[in-house]
C-alpha cells in the first residue's frame, strides 16, 4: 500500500497558512505556492540515490557524491499544477516536464482529459505528478492511469492539500504511488471542495473565476 507523508516542516506549514487565507491576493498566492513546492521537493527528494565520484578541486583530488539512478520527470496536472513547477525546477533544473490537461466537470466532478504531452522516455524516469489539490482524487487517479498506460513505472504524487476521500482513492487504485502533502484536511464539502482547503487553486493562481 502506498505511503502518505504529510510534510510538517515549519516553513511549509507557515507558508501554507498564508496560501489558505482568503485575503491573500493572486501575486502573493502564486509566489507562496512556488515557494512551498520548492520546500516540498527538497523533502521528497531526500531518498534520491547517490554515487561516489572522484573529482579535482583547485587544491587536491577528492572522492565526493553525485546523484545517480533514474532521471526525474515532473508532470503537472493543468492548470493548477503549473503553479508548482518553477519552484521545483529551481532545485531540480535538469528535470523534464510533461503536461496532463484535465479539468473537473463541475456537475459530475469527473475529470475530463483534454491534453497530454510527455517526455519520450517516461518509463526510465522517476515521475512526480503535481497538483495543488487532491479532492475526490479523480484527476490525480486519471493522470496516473494515463502515465502508467504510456509506460511509467515509478510515480510519486505531490499535492499541497489533500482530502481523506482523495487519499483513499489513490491508495486503492495505485498502491505503488506514495503521496506527499503539505496538509491532510478534514473533508470534502457537498460541492467537492476541500474543507478547510484554500478554495479553487486554479482561480486563485490565475485570477479567474
Ligand atoms: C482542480 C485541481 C485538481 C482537481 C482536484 O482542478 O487543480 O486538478 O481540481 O479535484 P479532484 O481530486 O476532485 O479531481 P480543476 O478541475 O478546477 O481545473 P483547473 O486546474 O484547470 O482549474
Ligand atoms: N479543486 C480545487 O481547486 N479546490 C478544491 O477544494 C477542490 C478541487
Amino acid at each position: 500500500m502506498g505511503n502518505v507523508f504529510v510534510l510538517d516542516h515549519p516553513l511549509i506549514q507557515h507558508k501554507l497558512t498564508y496560501i489558505r487565507k482568503k485575503e491573500t491576493g493572486t501575486k502573493e498566492f502564486r509566489e507562496l505556492v512556488d515557494e512551498v513546492a520548492a520546500l516540498m521537493a527538497f523533502e521528497i527528494t531526500r531518498d534520491l540515490p547517490l554515487e561516489e565520484i572522484t573529482i579535482e578541486t583547485p587544491v587536491t583530488t577528492a572522492t565526493t557524491k553525485t546523484l545517480s539512478g533514474k532521471k526525474i520527470g515532473l508532470v503537472p496536472i493543468l492548470r493548477a499544477g503549473l503553479g508548482m513547477v518553477d519552484g521545483i525546477l529551481q532545485l531540480i533544473p535538469a528535470a523534464r516536464v510533461g503536461h496532463v490537461g484535465l479539468y473537473r466537470d463541475p456537475e459530475t466532478l469527473k475529470p475530463v482529459e483534454y491534453y497530454i504531452k510527455l517526455p519520450s522516455d517516461i518509463e526510465e524516469r522517476d515521475l512526480i505528478v503535481i497538483d495543488p489539490m487532491l479532492a475526490t482524487g479523480g484527476s490525480a487517479n486519471d493522470a496516473i492511469h494515463s502515465l502508467k498506460k504510456r509506460g511509467a513505472t515509478s510515480i510519486k504524487l505531490m499535492c499541497l492539500v489533500g482530502a481523506p476521500e482523495g487519499v483513499e482513492v489513490i491508495k486503492k487504485e495505485h498502491p505503488d504511488v506514495d503521496i506527499y502533502l503539505a496538509a491532510l484536511d478534514e473533508k470534502l464539502n457537498e460541492k467537492g471542495y476541500i474543507e478547510p482547503g484554500l478554495g479553487d487553486a486554479g482561480d486563485r493562481l490565475y485570477g479567474t473565476k
